[in-house]
């Protein structure tokens, strides 16, 4: 292995034992998306039960004149978390005169295979992807002088996957590496009934049980770890206190699971918190951007379940 794959190994295991050593064990939730983990997540976006997808998609086809309009002339548009860039198309298709498209992800392959489709179906368009984490640091090339504005794009509610002070330190992150003048497109999932809630994350078919149980067969493989995936059970459901969808892996039995040598122990009912998934009321979420951003428009679907978020930098 190469030393920086060696190294972000170390990194994996580091944090993977830090959670498990806790009282309530956790995961991080970033370590969801290995290849077969995004492959489950499209799919998830596909589900009936998993309104969050198509309702941003038809909130961005419903308002995109407007969006455009926000969004204006010669910007440069930077995506967060690009993945398949789906939406980012709705966007590009209706801004002509944009100035070059930035895809950010961390997956390598990819973020390049992405890359080069747009390229072909948008070939009057710069498009310059960025291999990185998101969260932390990455540098964003120069742009040609005569560009107007920088666009930050963060579509599918995924700042909902960040406890609200990460979220909080993430819109300074992106503030502190914008331009002076930039913008926030930011898609947020909203509080709404908690049956249609936690629906969408308990879907008939099991594929978001496969998803979340598909962490154990990654640290089985990547960090040399024991767990048998069948003796644990998915649970996901609605902390109305906390305002946050929690996916927990909950273990069957009294169990020992051994990761890179080291023995963890499991009671029977004892469970790994994989998720957190914030949904914000409009309000409380302008309140939790208001030291970076101001929000400038808020377009939502007809039965209110989802919000697509132009904020402009403070
Ligand atoms: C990526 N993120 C916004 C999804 C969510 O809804 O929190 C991840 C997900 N987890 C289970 N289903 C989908």
């Amino acid at each position: 292995m190469e030393d920086q794959a060696v190294a972000r190994q170390q990194t994996m295991l580091d944090e993977v034992l830090g959670g498990l050593r806790k009282p309530q064990k956790r995961i991080p939730s970033k370590f969801f998306y290995d290849r077969r983990g995004s492959r489950l997540f499209e799919e998830i976006t596909e589900l009936e039960e998993y309104y969050l997808t198509r309702t941003e998609i038809s909130i961005l086809e419903t308002h995109i004149d407007e969006i455009a309009r926000a969004i204006g002339s010669r910007a440069v548009l930077i995506e967060l978390g690009s993945g398949s860039s789906r939406k980012t198309r709705l966007l590009l298709d209706r801004l002509p005169s944009l100035v070059s498209y930035h895809p950010v992800d961390i997956s390598e392959q990819y973020l390049e295979e992405v890359a080069r489709q747009l390229s072909v179906d948008y070939p009057d368009l710069s498009i310059q992807p960025i291999c990185a984490d998101y969260t932390s640091r990455f540098e964003i090339p120069d742009s040609p002088s005569d560009y107007r504005e920088q666009v930050f794009f963060y579509p599918g509610s995924t700042i909902g996957n960040f406890r609200p002070g990460e979220a909080h330190d993430f819109l300074k992150n992106v503030a502190a590496r914008a331009d002076q003048e930039a913008a926030l497109l930011v898609g947020v999932d909203l509080k709404k009934d908690r049956t249609i809630l936690e629906a969408a994350y308990n879907d008939e078919n099991g594929v978001t049980a496969e998803f979340n149980k598909n962490i154990l067969v990654r640290l089985n493989r990547e960090l040399d770890a024991d767990f048998d995936p069948d003796k644990f059970r998915h649970n996901a459901f609605y902390n109305e206190e906390k305002g946050r969808i929690e996916m927990h892996l909950v273990s069957e039995h009294k169990q020992e699971v051994k990761i890179d040598g080291e023995r963890i122990l499991f009671h029977e009912g004892e469970s790994i918190h994989t998720e957190n998934s914030y949904k914000y009321s409009v309000e409380e979420f302008g309140d939790l951007v208001k030291d970076w951003f101001s929000v400038e428009q808020v377009w939502l679907d007809e039965n209110r379940y989802f919000s697509l978020q132009y904020l402009v930098k403070r």
